[in-house]
């Protein structure tokens, strides 16, 4: 086989995007073969748009019907996990949209099934395709910043008008999307955090809901957190604020990176810091440094990127940049900020089975909750998104 044939669950605004794309012929290994959504209006316009796919109503009966070697998985959250599972049961391939689900349970369990299966299980983390992101990751693999001290992200530029969040019934909601800019806008950022910095071990978080937006969900967040190691994370992000910066310093006892305004600048100490503190005989010294400058901007979409990843690793057996145990990684720390923040309390990392039971009771809580206020049902994609490419919004925005 040198093609995969693709069906989409979802075709709203991304999902259409990946269609599109597929469709157009700019896909290494992937052929579009069936696309599925729940909206009437939707189907209707892809009939006409993509004559000789099929189309469903169902994802289930486009997962069950044979014709697709893979799905890609684009819905609102709540229905990741269903959607995956399903796939993976049946031996289809499967790349999800972010985040890989909302509760950290549920994400487990898709990746239990994944285990049980020579399927594969993906994640649309596309911004790991940003040169600078992949130096960033290599210079520290290397060992180049040495032993890991703090990473600090000030990542407040996902700034989103009221109109934007009145756009889709499901969005911002707890019943449709299961939380705000931590589940919406910032797992990219999350994931990355954990990729080039690992997984902390106790995480503290202010969440403010509706703080910006008429909105029942957080639009504001703060994470702080713990390594066994003693290095710490700060992690700032928000859908409020204009123009917004995005700014990441990672520093370690050999040397600093920081990416900003795409560019990549690695300060190499000389004398590794620890040494330095304790052996040079000059009160206010620093350590002898370097700096290199990189800049590389992305050539291609990193979406168009992660679907040839999906599909090399599908037809050659390679790793993927990102699977589905990254999706665990990413909404460990968000299923922790969210504790933290509902209980007052420092949440350890990886999460205990109490901890994810709590999680998912005060989640439920909060759905009850909306439910009750505005009625709010949580079904996606009232309003019909029309067709779709990929657009800046959706990339590293520097
Ligand atoms: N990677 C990225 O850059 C990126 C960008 C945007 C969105 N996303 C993610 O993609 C997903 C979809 O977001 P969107 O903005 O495209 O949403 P959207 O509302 O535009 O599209 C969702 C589509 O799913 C359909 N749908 C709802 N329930 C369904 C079901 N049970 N079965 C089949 N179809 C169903 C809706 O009718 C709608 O057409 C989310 O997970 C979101 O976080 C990722």
């Amino acid at each position: 086989m040198d093609s995969l044939r693709v069906g989409i669950i979802g075709v709203g605004n991304i999902g259409h995007a990946h269609c599109s794309g597929i469709a157009g012929g700019k896909i290494k290994g992937m052929t579009l073969c069936a696309l599925c959504d729940t909206d009437e209006a939707k189907r209707e316009m892809l009939f006409s748009e993509f004559p000789g796919v099929r189309i469903f109503e169902d994802g289930d009966e486009l997962i069950k019907s044979g014709l697709a070697d893979a799905v890609i998985v684009a819905t609102p959250h709540y229905f990741h996990p269903h959607y995956v599972i399903t796939a993976l049961e049946n031996n289809v391939n499967v790349l999800t949209e972010k985040p890989a689900g909302v509760n950290v349970s549920e994400v487990l369990k898709m990746n239990a099934a994944a285990a049980k299966t020579n399927a594969r299980f993906g994640i649309m983390f596309n911004q790991r395709t940003d040169p600078l992101f992949g130096k960033a990751k290599q210079i520290i693999e290397e060992g180049g910043i040495g032993v890991p001290k703090r990473l600090v992200w000030i990542v407040t530029n996902w700034y989103r008008t009221q109109s934007y969040y009145d756009s889709g019934s499901w969005r911002a909601t707890w019943n449709g999307e299961g939380g705000g800019v931590l589940i919406n806008q910032a797992p990219h950022n999350i994931d990355l955090w954990q990729w080039l910095f690992g997984m902390p071990s106790k995480v503290t978080a202010f969440c403010r809901e509706g703080l910006y937006h008429n909105i029942g969900v957080e639009d504001d967040a703060t994470i702080y957190a713990e390594y066994e190691n003693g290095a710490s994370a700060v992690f700032i992000t928000t859908t409020g604020e204009a123009p917004g910066t995005n700014r990441l310093e990672i520093s370690g006892d050999k040397g600093r990176l920081v990416l900003e305004k795409n560019e990549l600048r690695y300060v190499k100490l000389g004398i590794p810091e620890r040494e330095f503190c304790f052996t040079s005989e000059a009160a206010a010294a620093v350590p002898p440094m370097e700096e290199t400058v990189y800049s590389s901007p992305q050539e291609r979409d990193g979406h168009e990127l992660i679907l040839e990843d999906f599909a090399a690793a599908v037809l050659e057996g390679k790793p993927m940049l990102a699977s589905g145990t990254d999706g665990i990684r990413e909404l460990s720390i968000t299923n922790a900020a969210f504790l933290s923040s509902w209980t007052g309390r420092t949440v350890d990392l990886p999460l205990s089975a109490e901890d994810m039971a709590e999680f998912d009771r005060l989640l439920e809580a909060k759905k009850e909750e909306e439910r009750k206020l505005d009625g709010a049902t949580g079904k996606g994609g009232e309003k019909t998104a029309g067709k779709s490419e990929y657009i800046k919004r959706w990339s590293v925005k520097w």
